[in-house]
């Protein structure tokens, strides 16, 4: 299409050029994909949502005044989380993603840091936090200082005692990290975090939704929420291991009181005063409805099956790694989310392999070591297929087609 249309097109043609156009997106639905979307396996979910998100869909959680059922909703869910995550009821707020909500939680420090006279702040992490934190830094014009890791690919205490200074406002570990899924060691952080009199956020964009059942099943979690001292806020994506559709997050703190740096208030403006606890204007409404919809429907025990259900496919597709003496998976992850990379020595084009993945419907995010593998309940579906076409690729696979290590819009540009 070119140019502005000039004539009006009957809903049944858009519908079906968009039936054409999404041919060629990816598949997530049979199980095919690693990334992006976290399929439930739930059919009644799904249904929910539908509904949820159409009797929503024009709504604006813009003026809270206007939307009683909203501030209901967002307040349920905020209680619910601080709950889960172990901090206290209305101690955050929901936004519309994890890069937001790293957004909101670096601006916070930075302004409790502005009230304790720092004026050219810093944040500390290790080099393998979520390039929101670099994104962040740069428009809230802070320096990012990153660090490098301990062997076990974990961010390493030492490294970031070392860059921490009078000026740094904020320590960051995951809860885990996108690259690897290991966690950070959060006790130790947080320790140096008090005591360099500096506050500390867990990126648990990933684990927020996941680890507190991963841990209910039983599996080895280390301490990484808020029950560390000296934690003071997190990020938590429901459109992640949360199960509802994308547009809703959570960024939490220790104490209620620090959700109140996130409000602007402008009073100079015809329009009237002007008031906003993200950095969004107009909200959309239904992301925040989805939320509530789906932690109430699926509840503790819903969240516990699914988790289940992550963790047998997690322990499936490690055991067919395993079992292919060129493949390992990269470092010791604590969750459901690892790289899979060539063993040292051994002559397997890892790119390669995933190239033969591709050509067989699979959807590997390639790194720059490896492929990278997101575990969704669906997935236990697809175990057995996924592990006898991973030992075809790396039996046949030819050099790499040289599809760049990358994550979001730049993956298939130049
Ligand atoms: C650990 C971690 N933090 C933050 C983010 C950013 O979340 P979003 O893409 O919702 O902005 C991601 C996304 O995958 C992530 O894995």
């Amino acid at each position: 299409m070119s140019g502005f249309p000039e004539q009006p097109t009957p809903a049944n043609e858009l519908l079906d050029q968009i039936e054409n156009l999404s041919e060629g997106d990816i598949n997530w639905r049979g199980g095919r994909a690693f990334s992006l979307v976290y399929h439930p396996d739930d059919q009644e979910l799904e249904g929910l949502l539908h509904e949820v998100a159409t009797i929503y869909i024009h709504e604006n959680a813009l003026n809270p005044f206007k939307y009683p059922s909203l501030v209901q909703m967002e307040t349920d869910v905020v209680d619910m989380a601080a709950d889960l995550l172990h901090t206290q009821p209305r101690a955050g707020s929901m936004s519309s993603g994890g890069t937001e909500s790293i957004f909101l939680a670096v601006h916070t420090a930075r302004s409790i840091g502005e009230q304790r006279g720092i004026t050219v702040p810093n944040i500390v992490t290790a080099e393998t936090v979520h390039p929101a934190f670099a994104k962040a830094c740069h428009y809230l014009k802070i320096e990012h200082r990153s660090t490098p890791l301990t062997p076990d690919l974990r961010a390493d205490p030492d490294a970031i005692a070392a860059s921490i200074d009078a000026d740094t406002v904020l320590v960051v570990g995951s809860s885990p990290c996108y690259p690897f899924g290991v966690i950070d060691p959060i006790p130790e952080l947080a320790a140096l975090a008090v005591e360099k009199g500096t506050l500390m956020h867990v990126d648990a964009c990933l684990g927020g939704w996941l680890l507190p059942w991963w841990e209910r099943l039983g599996e080895p979690v280390p301490p990484w929420d808020f029950r560390v001292e000296g934690v003071t806020s997190m990020s938590a994506d429901i459109h992640k291991y949360g199960y509802t559709f994308k547009g809703a997050s959570l960024v939490m703190y220790r104490e209620p009181e620090m959700v109140q740096h996130q409000w602007f208030v402008y009073d100079n403006w015809p329009g009237g005063l002007y008031g906003s606890i993200t950095t969004a204007g107009t909200r959309p409404a239904a992301p925040i409805a989805g939320a509530w919809a789906t932690i109430c429907h699926l509840g503790a025990e819903g969240y516990l099956s699914k988790a289940r259900q992550v963790r047998d496919a997690t322990r499936g597709f490690q055991s067919g790694i395993a079992a292919i003496e060129e493949l390992q998976v990269t470092g010791d992850p604590d969750m459901s989310v690892f790289e899979i990379s060539a063993v040292p020595g051994s002559d397997v084009d890892i790119g390669g392999v995933g190239d033969v993945m591709d050509d067989r419907g699979w959807n590997l995010d390639r790194q720059q070591g490896g492929l990278h593998v997101m575990v969704s309940p669906y997935h236990l579906r697809v175990v057995d297929q996924f592990n006898v076409d991973l030992s075809d690729a790396v039996a046949s696979h030819a050099r790499s087609r040289g599809k760049a290590a990358s994550y979001g819009g730049i993956s298939e540009l130049g």
